[in-house]
């Protein structure tokens, strides 16, 4: 697998991009906004050249990196792909038309994967005529720095497509792991109390004191000090970016037929309606442009 198609170039999209041409693949990065492909075109420029300062790679490889990617706004760039992996909005239907119009684009061969958080990939290959090309293929956040990547067969999924791209990811230094297509897979799915139950404390506003910071400052902050956490959970929402990690929390919620243990919270929904996505909004929880007084944890 040689020729990468990504779908998408966000938070996610770009970062694969990044993990398939750092493996020396050729890319083509896709993206109806030509905003987003500028943008994630400076930010990988500027994580690249973070890293040669820090000696972790090379100026050539760098230039090589930058070299196989090409960045676009025309899907049928897809055409030469072994491989397409999507990470456009986690919204089913919006997928379902992007798989149908790639089926239609890419040779027989190819290989169909969504980097959904939490839809079903059953449902999702099932708009294609081909339904056991596609897959999941869930990296996290930031992909190049997180090792871990779920790979989920639907119950369409071919075993040696699996295989392939279980393989690929080895090939590409990641630690791949075999989940089951139900909602969330296995980190997203252990992950909503976490998000859940901080957000409702915080809503019951007992997150308060005593630092007499915001009350999500300080759920972040206990969490980290004593439950070492790497981020607090309302840091890591902005992280992630409220929208996407709201949407997620809807459709386990709905998926596992409104158990009330993944009920998603209100205080998030208004937050993405708002625009208050987080670090990629420059406003979540926390407050992230120049000057902000926001406290931190
Ligand atoms: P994002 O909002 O950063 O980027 C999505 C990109 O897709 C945008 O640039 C948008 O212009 C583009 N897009 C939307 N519809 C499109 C279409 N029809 N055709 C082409 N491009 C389109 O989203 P993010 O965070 O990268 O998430 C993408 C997917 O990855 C979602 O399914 C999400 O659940 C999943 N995911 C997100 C993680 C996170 O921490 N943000 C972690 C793991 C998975």
């Amino acid at each position: 697998m040689r020729t990468i198609g990504i779908i998408g170039a966000g938070t996610m999209g770009s970062g694969i991009a990044q993990i398939a041409a750092t493996a020396n693949s050729t890319v083509y990065i896709f993206d109806k906004q030509t905003e987003a492909l500028s943008k994630s075109k400076e930010k990988l420029e500027k994580i690249l050249t973070r890293l040669v300062e820090k000696k972790r790679i090379s100026e050539e490889k760098k230039s090589s990196i930058t070299s196989l990617i090409t960045y676009t706004t025309s899907i049928d760039d897809m055409a030469s792909a072994d491989l397409v992996v999507e990470a456009i909005i986690e919204n089913i239907n919006v997928k379902k038309e992007v798989f149908t119009q790639l089926e239609n684009l890419v040779s027989e061969k190819c290989i169909l994967a969504s980097n959904t958080s939490s839809l079903s990939i059953a449902s999702i290959a099932s708009c294609l005529k081909k339904p056991e090309r596609c897959l999941g293929l869930h990296f996290f956040n930031p992909a190049p720095l997180m090792p871990l990547v779920e790979v989920i067969p639907a119950v369409q999924t071919n075993p040696e497509v699996f295989e392939l791209v279980y393989q690929l990811m080895l090939d590409w230094k990641k630690v791949p792991v075999k989940a089951k297509d139900t909602p969330g897979f296995i980190v997203n799915r252990v992950a909503r109390p976490f998000y859940g139950e901080s957000l409702r404390i915080y809503e019951e506003s007992y997150g308060g004191l005593p630092q007499n910071t915001q009350g999500f400052a300080t759920i972040d902050w206990a969490l980290k000090h004593f439950g070492k956490f790497k981020m607090g959970p309302f840091q890591l929402m902005d992280f992630i970016g409220n929208d996407v990690n709201y949407t997620v929390t809807e459709t386990v919620f709905k998926a596992f037929y409104f158990d009330p243990r993944y009920k998603p919270s209100f205080t998030q929904k208004r937050h993405a309606e708002a625009g208050y996505l987080g670090k990629k909004s420059g406003r979540g929880f926390y407050d992230y442009t120049e000057g902000a007084t926001s406290v931190e944890p």
